[in-house]
């Protein structure tokens, strides 16, 4: 059989600390059909045994599509003058919140651009009256803060932070950012570890410039980082940005790389991301989830303002009910013979073993606090 001869490799990668670089080129060059089918199986085997069956959901509300940032290929970047600013206030996200305790759901993402103008304590009391209100996780995803803002947020209660890397080289990565740098970003994730977040980040797939090399270098970044939470998605051009002009990721070879962190890093919690539903026209988080990926998020912004989180064509539906969503989900769960998961869904890391070091103190800012915002 053909794929007699990728199991040593896999095996290889599967039991690496570090991965030899040129283990994880071959995995991402595979283009025989066999092949790539068992890659798909092995990573997919290896999500089973260590993640299991359950298909965790979370819920994502976002509360201001303001950033500072001129990211490349992010269409919520500083430069397109085009785009229709928003930011809910804080009666506004909780509402969103209470929405999402009602669907049942244990988990809020809370996420925006990097806004200059949300003060950290008007999100610290957000997080608290979540926190209070409601038995729900909190995830934070609003960019590269102080370390003093991180350790605020913790105290308010906050559980998770989402930081995506996007590319673990770093000359690539200041390419594709302007005027940001690759240590603060580092910076970032040590402080969020160290603060006893359960962190995650990620890499987008199909950037201008990326080889397999660099590919497999980014994914090698990612794992030796040590996330709770990794994210590998498909690039998506967005007319109104510096790639504008490029072609959208490769389908088979996104699916190979989240494969191939999967098969690194056997515990974490990946999702299908929701940018698969919207690369080439047909919903490919099925496939995502069958390679590897066990998480999937909803959109629960509010409907007025939806279409304004224009991160890339297609990802902002305004049409879409998130119950009949969940609906949806929930039928492509039970085609694969699995289950959507409404629970809080924490780590292995935490459900297995005590909690890292925590600062977190819910009630800490009760009061203390007037709307910023
Ligand atoms: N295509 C795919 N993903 C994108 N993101 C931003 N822009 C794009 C795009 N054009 C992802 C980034 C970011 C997350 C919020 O969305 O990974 O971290």
């Amino acid at each position: 059989m053909a794929f007699a001869r990728i199991e040593p490799c896999l095996e290889r990668v599967h039991e690496a600390e570090t991965p030899r670089r040129t283990d994880l080129e071959r995995l991402l060059g595979l283009t025989d059909p066999a092949d790539i089918e068992r890659l798909f199986d092995f990573a997919d085997e290896v999500r089973r045994r260590h993640v299991g069956d359950a298909i965790p959901v979370r819920a994502i509300v976002e509360f201001s599509n303001h950033c500072r940032n001129r990211c490349a290929y992010c269409g919520l970047q500083a430069g397109n003058a085009v785009l229709e600013r928003y930011r809910l206030d804080a009666g506004q996200v909780l509402k969103a919140a209470g929405r999402v305790a009602d669907m049942g759901i244990g988990t809020v993402v809370l996420q925006s651009g990097e806004d200059p103008r949300m003060p950290a304590e008007w999100l610290g009391e957000v997080i608290e009256r979540i926190k209070t209100r409601f038995d729900m996780a909190v995830t934070l995803s609003v960019g590269e803060r102080s370390r003093d803002d991180y350790t605020l947020w913790r105290r308010c209660g906050a559980n998770r932070y989402l930081l995506k890397i996007e590319t673990g080289v770093p000359d690539r990565y200041e390419r594709l950012h302007p005027a940001m740098s690759f240590e603060n970003r580092r910076r970032c994730l040590k402080d969020l570890a160290e603060l006893g977040y359960q962190v995650g980040s990620g890499i987008i797939v199909g950037l201008r410039g990326q080889t397999i090399a660099t590919l497999a270098d980014d994914i090698i970044f990612l794992k030796a980082c040590g996330l709770d939470m990794v994210s590998v998605g498909p690039f998506i051009p967005h007319p109104h940005t510096a790639l504008g002009g490029q072609p959208a990721a490769d389908l088979m070879l996104t699916l190979k790389a989240l494969a191939v962190a999967r098969i690194l890093m056997p515990d974490a919690h990946m999702p299908a991301t929701t940018a698969l539903a919207y690369l080439d026209g047909v919903d490919r988080r099925a496939a995502a989830l069958a390679a590897g990926a066990n998480v999937i998020m909803v959109k629960c912004t509010p409907y007025e303002v939806r279409r304004l989180y224009d991160i890339y064509p297609g990802g902002a539906p305004v049409d879409a009910d998130t119950a009949a969503t969940l609906a949806q989900l929930e039928a492509t769960a039970s085609i694969l013979g699995r289950q959507l998961d409404y629970s809080r869904g924490d780590c292995i890391r935490t459900l297995r073993g005590p909690l890292p070091p925590s600062i977190c103190q819910p009630g800490y800012y009760a009061g203390k606090i007037t709307n910023a915002m």
